[in-house]
């Protein structure tokens, strides 16, 4: 094995992360809801536009949330893509909803809108999406179906944030959507998340269930003389040392994106020819979709090579990962009838997708000895 090795991830500080989170203990306030959480959700509603921001501590917990809030109840059903992260299908399935996998698109590997349709039953309570690699799912079709059925959505952009579909940020087509700030992610607290909400009636009852049930969030309005208990919920609100670091993070956007889209484009152009010359599809973004440059991924012709290229790709030094395993055909999904065959292009998918090292200070000459490396396999 080589020598020098370029990690798959690494998260770095890029800003104010040290001052801001001695200022945070300064402040005194390191429970949740202090001055940086607040400077988040302003941030996030102002630059977004949406009509409530809520930081919590994961993205899982803010599909949590939201689940929660749709008060989705054993029986119902909610569509899911096949191919994601098991948090955007467990959150629903703790609720008791029954999952429906949906397959997605061989191009953008988001959920098949041309399938969702069908797969509606009187049982449907929610159409959960994933912008996967925070390319724009179709959202004018999946929002007009789920308009004309009155349907819920939840975007799960874990992977999106700053992503836009034709001109309107992600996170901002749902009744919510979630956010992570984990390691991996473009903005980082190590650990952490956001509700973003944007259905109005739906506020109140978000900051109370992120507040273990309580009315603490109106209390603190000055709107109720005391706090009470008075509807189910957890505690799902961060510190405010991890809302000073993501602040950091924040202020640093144009830094992180502008290095993020050199990163994201050397990749393509260095490896196009090389990709055109053996079968290797690269990422697809449809001219509608401004992507915030979240993944790099290669689709190999098939599961032999991909597992081959991660092994060559390790000997020099490089680690590439794969993900995810079709949801239908794990243990849990099988529990729920899924069987080979239910979600073909989800199942083609995730045998042959590889991503290469991409994180927010990669230099140039670690991604040309990535390259290199890539285009030397074969
Ligand atoms: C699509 C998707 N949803 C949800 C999550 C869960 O995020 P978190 O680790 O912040 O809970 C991930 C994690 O990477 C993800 O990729």
């Amino acid at each position: 094995m080589s020598e020098l090795k370029v990690d798959f991830n690494r998260p770095v500080t890029v800003g104010n992360e040290f001052e801001y989170m001695k200022q945070a203990i300064e402040n005194r306030h390191i429970s949740g809801d202090g001055p940086f959480t607040k400077k988040c959700h302003a941030f996030f509603e102002n630059e977004l536009g949406v009509q409530k921001a809520l930081l919590t501590t994961s993205c899982t917990h803010a599909l949590e949330m939201s689940a929660i809030l749709l008060e989705i109840q054993p029986g119902d059903e909610v569509i899911i893509p096949d191919f994601t992260f098991v948090s955007t299908v467990n959150a629903f399935v703790l609720r008791g909803a029954r999952p429906v996998f949906l397959d997605i698109r061989p191009d953008t590997l988001n959920l098949d809108e041309s399938k969702l349709e069908a797969a509606l039953t009187p049982r449907t309570k929610a159409i959960v999406l994933v912008h996967y690699a925070g390319v724009g799912c179709e959202m004018d079709m999946i929002m007009d179906i789920a308009t004309r059925y009155n349907i819920a959505v939840v975007e799960d952009n874990a992977h999106g944030l700053f992503g836009k579909y034709k001109g309107k940020y992600l996170g901002t087509f749902g009744s919510m959507a979630s956010q992570s700030f984990h390691e991996t992610k473009n903005f980082t607290s190590g650990e952490g998340g956001a509700l973003l909400i944007n259905d109005p009636a739906l506020v109140e009852r978000a900051e109370v269930i992120r507040e273990k049930g309580t009315n603490r969030a109106r209390f603190f309005r000055g709107q109720v003389d005391k706090y009470t208990w008075v509807d189910i919920g957890s505690s799902y609100l961060p510190s405010d040392i991890l809302a000073a670091f993501l602040f950091a993070q924040l202020e640093q956007r144009e830094k992180i994106q502008m290095h993020r889209k050199q990163v994201w484009e050397l990749y393509y152009a260095g490896l196009k020819d090389w990709a055109d010359a053996h079968g290797v599809q690269l990422p697809c973004i449809p001219s509608d979709c401004e992507q915030p440059y979240h993944i790099f991924y290669l689709l190999l012709p098939n599961l032999e090579l991909r597992q081959k290229l991660i092994a060559y790709l390790l000997e020099h030094g490089v680690y590439s990962v794969f993900h995810y395993l079709p949801l239908h055909l794990s243990e849990m999904g099988r529990r729920f009838g899924g069987k080979p065959g239910d979600c073909p292009v989800t199942e083609d998918v995730s045998d042959r997708l590889l991503r290469l090292p991409f994180y927010n200070d990669l230099s140039e000459s670690d991604q040309a000895r990535v390259m290199e490396a890539v285009t030397k396999f074969g």
